[in-house]
């Protein structure tokens, strides 16, 4: 099975971005054929600085290769180190029906957020559709939000391989439905460009503090409480064991919480699970050179994959 998937540098990662796609691609990448990239062409449509966009771009790098990711076993590469992705979006983009990019929800989220509007918000799925397609992979883990996106690049494959030919293999998505919307301290669906995310790697004062402004209702400390509609214990769930999280929910049912209780204890959580990733995260940042030598490898096993699809995909359509 051929796996992929990207992540844009468009901030710095959250427990969204890791419950709902960063442990999937981690699980994955042992046994699968996986190819993971870092998607800087689509940070463009949002981040228009650059020493930013560089800094975020190693940011993530380090992010996965601190969390886990194996560069022996997964192909990880920068999405700008691959520039064919961009020819084969403009191969697709002309086959591709405005009314299906119209129907978007992300782009049309955006707008409704006064997010300025540019042609790269609007074309952004079928640049997903490139990065997706010129690899031939088969399914792509991402969150609940980018479902749409998957649907789109099988809509846009199906359309090229029924005028031309079978050039494109139809990709499906892998969404794990207990992690596929992560809540940020505000509730709403966590996210980099909502402002309330807790980071991975924050730790000490600014973990403590990102915690603690976890929106919680003012019922008096001996109300019963349902959990399941609470901010705290919908994250802290996402890492206490089975058991905790039940002893937990009832302790909520039965009155007597305090939700400072609860918060302290999603800290611990926390320190224990990057506790490990924090430590050799430094130890990589330290070793120079070492990051861009991970890409660089990663696009040349990555390249002669997408010549090859690029070079059918022109044949197809006549451009050879
Ligand atoms: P953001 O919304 O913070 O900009 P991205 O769009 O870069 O995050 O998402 C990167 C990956 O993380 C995608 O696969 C996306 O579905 C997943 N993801 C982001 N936020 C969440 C969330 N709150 N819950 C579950 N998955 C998420
Ligand atoms: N749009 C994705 C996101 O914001 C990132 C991305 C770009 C991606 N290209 C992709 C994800 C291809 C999966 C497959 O999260």
């Amino acid at each position: 099975m051929r796996v992929l998937s990207g992540i844009q540098p468009s901030g710095v990662l959250h427990l969204g971005n890791y419950f709902g796609a960063i442990r999937q691609h981690l699980d994955l990448h042992r046994q699968h054929d996986c190819y993971y990239f870092i998607a800087d062409y689509h940070a463009l449509t949002s981040i228009r600085d650059r020493v930013l966009l560089h800094q975020y771009t190693c940011d993530v790098a380090l992010d996965y290769l601190a969390l886990g990711l194996d560069p022996e076993k997964a192909v990880f590469y920068r999405q700008s180190d691959l520039p064919e992705v961009t020819e084969l979006q403009w191969i697709l983009t002309s086959v591709t029906p405005m009314g299906l990019l119209e129907r978007c929800h992300s782009y049309k989220d955006k707008i409704a957020r006064g997010i300025p509007f540019d042609h790269g918000l609007f074309a952004y799925p079928v640049l997903m559709a490139a990065d997706i397609l010129i690899v031939n992979a088969d399914v792509v883990p991402v969150g609940q939000d980018q479902k749409q996106h998957i649907e789109v690049t099988r809509d846009i494959a199906q359309k090229f391989n029924n005028l031309y030919s079978e050039v494109f293999v139809i990709p499906k998505d892998m969404i794990r439905e207990e992690t596929a919307v992560v809540p940020g301290v505000d509730g709403q669906k966590m996210s980099k460009s909502y402002g309330n995310t807790i980071e991975i790697f924050s730790e000490g004062k600014a973990l403590k503090q990102a915690v603690m402004s976890i929106v919680t209702d003012c019922a008096p400390v001996e109300a019963p409480k349902d959990p399941d509609t609470n901010n705290v214990y919908n994250l802290l769930k996402l890492f206490a064991a089975k058991e905790e999280t039940s002893e937990w929910a009832e302790k909520f049912r039965k009155g007597g919480l305090k939700y400072s209780d609860v918060k302290k204890r999603l800290i611990e959580l926390i320190n224990l699970e990057f506790g490990e990733a924090r430590e050799r995260r430094k130890e990589i940042s330290a070793r120079k050179g070492f990051v861009e030598d991970v890409l660089a490898s990663g696009v040349n096993r990555v390249r002669p994959i997408a010549r090859e699809t690029l070079s059918r995909a022109r044949v197809a359509c006549g451009l050879d």
